[in-house]
């Protein structure tokens, strides 16, 4: 058995890690803590677990393992130091920090505890995403050329635990808005799915339309285009917005020498491939998860196999510190209106 805490029992420890590890045949769950200790008891209680006082508790309990931090980004870097301080592994949300030298400290501390690191970048265990990877490999599209991948949505207000209090808006609190909320999953999936890596970055971030509770434009970005040059040559777009109020959108084409792969972009096959004699090859392998409809995301599995195997996780803090450097030089690169290398980074 495998003794796993969760820190922060808001809405993706609700909707994910606590159904994902109470299902598991080989996770008991120690233990749960929130800074909201009604939230925590709450969420104890229906996990037949205890709530600690603090996630400082919870780190003194020798028998747990492992923890899930589950809460807002500002303090991920700082929960994951100490648990891993203290011996834990750790499974961490994205965005896996809000600063450069925070990411490079997490991986630094994983390696020197020799404990494990894994962020919660999902997008690479969906499914359609796994099947267009080996798709790609295969040849199946030819060389692929350039690439458009979309995230959006109708905004955190609509996701949040606690609609009255949305810390995404907060910059202190989030450091970052839609880029590197929604702009990281993408980010990564990009460069798994095309195993390459981004070198430059163009990109342009704006605050269109949401409002704090005071009616002043929020603090951070809700919206942001961004133009990603990989190592390869490709080049290709991420868009991510807070502000698309229909159906959300999370699809990603690839388009290659030999056709286009169109990934969730279509309700009724994850996987289109549009060849240029115009064949088409579908797939339906299943639906991505939305805010609204949330199923097996793969991640607990993955990250449990990791701990009772004892193999290290593929998307470690070192793997996500990649993602995370890219999402930093598109920030840089709204900021100052410059192509930046992701490289050149100045940290
Ligand atoms: N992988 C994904 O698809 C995905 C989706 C949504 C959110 N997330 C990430 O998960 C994290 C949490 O987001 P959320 O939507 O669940 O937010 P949330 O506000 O619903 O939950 C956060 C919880 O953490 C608690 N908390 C804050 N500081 C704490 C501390 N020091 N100790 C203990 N508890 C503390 C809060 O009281 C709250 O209950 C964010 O970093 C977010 O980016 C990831």
């Amino acid at each position: 058995m495998i003794n796993i805490g969760v820190i922060g029992c808001g809405k993706i420890a609700q909707v994910r890690h606590l159904p994902e590890y109470a299902s598991h045949p080989s996770v008991r769950i120690s233990g749960v803590c929130d800074a909201e200790k009604g939230r925590a008891v709450e969420v104890a209680e229906r996990y037949h677990t205890k709530a600690y006082a603090s996630y400082e508790d919870m780190l003194t309990d020798e028998n747990v393992d492992a923890v899930s931090i589950c809460t807002a980004n500002h303090s991920h870097c700082e929960i994951t130091l100490k648990a891993l301080e203290a011996g834990k592994h750790v499974l961490c949300e994205k965005p896996m920090a809000v600063t450069y030298a925070e990411c490079k400290e997490m991986v630094e501390t994983a390696k020197r505890t020799g404990r494990f690191l894994m962020i919660g970048h999902n997008q690479r265990l969906a499914k359609a995403h796994i099947k267009a990877k080996e798709l790609v490999e295969k040849g199946e599209i030819g060389r692929i050329i350039t690439f458009k991948s979309t995230f959006g949505h109708s905004g955190p207000e609509n996701w949040a635990v606690d609609k009255n209090n949305i810390w995404f808006f907060n910059k202190s609190a989030a450091s970052f808005g839609a880029m590197a909320d929604l702009g990281v999953h993408k980010t990564d999936l990009i460069q798994f799915l095309l195993s390459d890596r981004i070198k430059e970055v163009l990109a342009v971030t704006g605050t269109l339309d949401k409002k704090d509770n005071q009616g002043n434009a929020i603090g951070v970005d809700d919206n942001a285009i961004c133009i990603y040059k990989l190592e390869s040559g490709i080049i290709g777009n991420i868009n991510v917005s807070w502000s698309y109020y229909g159906e959300e959108d999370n699809s990603t084409i690839l388009y290659g020498t030999k056709g286009c792969m169109r990934i969730y972009d279509n309700p009724d096959y994850s996987i289109v491939i549009e060849k240029g004699n115009g064949q088409k090859t579908l797939y339906a392998i299943d639906k991505i998860q939305t805010n609204d409809r949330q199923d097996n995301s793969g991640v607990i599995d993955c990250w449990v196999s990791c701990l009772e195997n004892k193999i290290p996780p593929e998307i470690s803090g070192e793997e996500a510190f990649y993602t995370m450097k890219a999402v930093f030089a598109a920030l840089e690169s709204a900021r100052t209106g410059h192509i930046i290398s992701v490289d050149g980074l100045e940290v």
